[in-house]
């Protein structure tokens, strides 16, 4: 026995004892209703198409959305985020502002399927339906094009909202972004619709195989501007510019390498706060796992409860539905 002089011994081994002790000492744990699941949904395809670099994720076809959509909902998932990928691509992402453009076409498709049961949220940005890949549109020397994006975004909230999301996600981290997009919104009657910041947005080699699932034409990086890895206070200042322009939430992404900043902004917002569990997270657990080289449930669900302690309310992942089923369990 070990003795701290006149005190008695100090042993927090004593509540971890039992499993039904550490459950009732949990600090976190993870909800069904905290978990939001990303789904790609691609123009044109017969039947749903893996994804090599994300095993066990697909490219929907709109068929196959709805199956996964309901699934969902019954799993107790809190909402859907919807990535779409169109079959022609051009410089101007045409596609985006369509009301026929698949992305909008699924957005139907979903609410016809699941009405509020999900929070049914899209994705606001450029790179799904730009054939060179970008967020925005360039300019004549081939920049990002800040303000004419700004247009774009606007356009794009007005059909995605009239398409029936409930909330967007301006993912593109154009200045303004979110004070341009809720003006738009607002001044055409859709109010009610929520804004999903991704305030801080870090330029990611993790993104690498979502750029396979939405078919990217990217070739160069997003460097001038996704934010630079190395900053940390520079997300108190998207932060602070976000709340400013009216958004609902905020967003870090990516999740793991990123939970310093994911604590900073949580302690810094009375807000919901969002996590973004990215595919290349996603592919190396899927990976790791495969070879036998870790426990694949353990440390899923490890990971998403990391998020709850560095402060998530909700979490983006890949795996919400079989996460779900197991934290609906516990
Ligand atoms: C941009 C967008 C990206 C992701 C979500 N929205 C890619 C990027 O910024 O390059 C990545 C999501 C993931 O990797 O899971 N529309």
């Amino acid at each position: 026995m070990f003795s701290h002089g006149a005190f008695p011994d100090v042993r927090p081994r004593r509540l971890r004892t039992t499993a039904a002790m550490r459950r009732m000492t949990a600090e976190h744990r993870v909800h069904p209703a905290d978990l939001v699941l990303p789904a790609f949904v691609r123009e044109g395809i017969a039947e749903p198409a893996p994804i090599s670099s994300m095993p066990g994720v697909v490219q929907h076809t709109l068929d196959s959305l709805r199956r996964a959509a309901a699934e969902a909902a019954d799993a107790g998932v809190a909402g859907i985020m919807l990535f779409g990928v169109p079959e022609v691509k051009d410089a101007v992402g045409t596609a985006a502002t369509d009301p026929g453009g698949i992305l909008q076409v699924a957005l139907r498709a979903v609410r016809e399927e699941v009405g509020d049961a999900l929070v049914v949220m899209s994705d606001l940005c450029l790179d799904e339906t730009t054939d060179h890949g970008h967020c925005g549109l360039l300019d004549e020397r081939g920049r990002v094009d800040n303000d004419a994006t700004l247009a774009r975004y606007a356009e794009m909230a007005v059909v995605q909202a009239e398409a029936g999301a409930h909330v967007l996600g301006p993912s593109g981290m154009m200045d303004g972004q979110i004070g341009h997009v809720r003006r738009a919104l607002d001044a055409a009657g859709h109010e009610d619709v929520a804004l999903l910041a991704y305030t801080a947005k870090y330029t990611s080699a993790f993104y690498g195989p979502f750029r396979e699932a939405v078919e990217s034409g990217l070739t160069g990086d997003r460097m001038t501007y996704q934010q630079d890895p190395a900053n940390g206070r520079e997300a108190l200042r998207e932060l602070s510019q976000d709340l400013a322009e009216g958004a609902d939430m905020v967003m870090v992404k990516p999740g793991l390498p990123y939970l310093d900043v994911l604590r900073r902004v949580a302690d810094a917002v009375a807000v919901p706060v969002a996590a973004y569990q990215i595919s290349g997270e996603y592919a190396m657990v899927e990976a790791a796992a495969e070879k036998g080289w870790i426990e694949r449930e353990r440390a899923i669900d490890e990971t998403l409860v990391c998020f709850k302690r560095a402060g998530a309310d909700v979490i983006l992942t890949y795996w919400a539905v079989e996460a779900a089923r197991r934290a609906a369990a516990r």
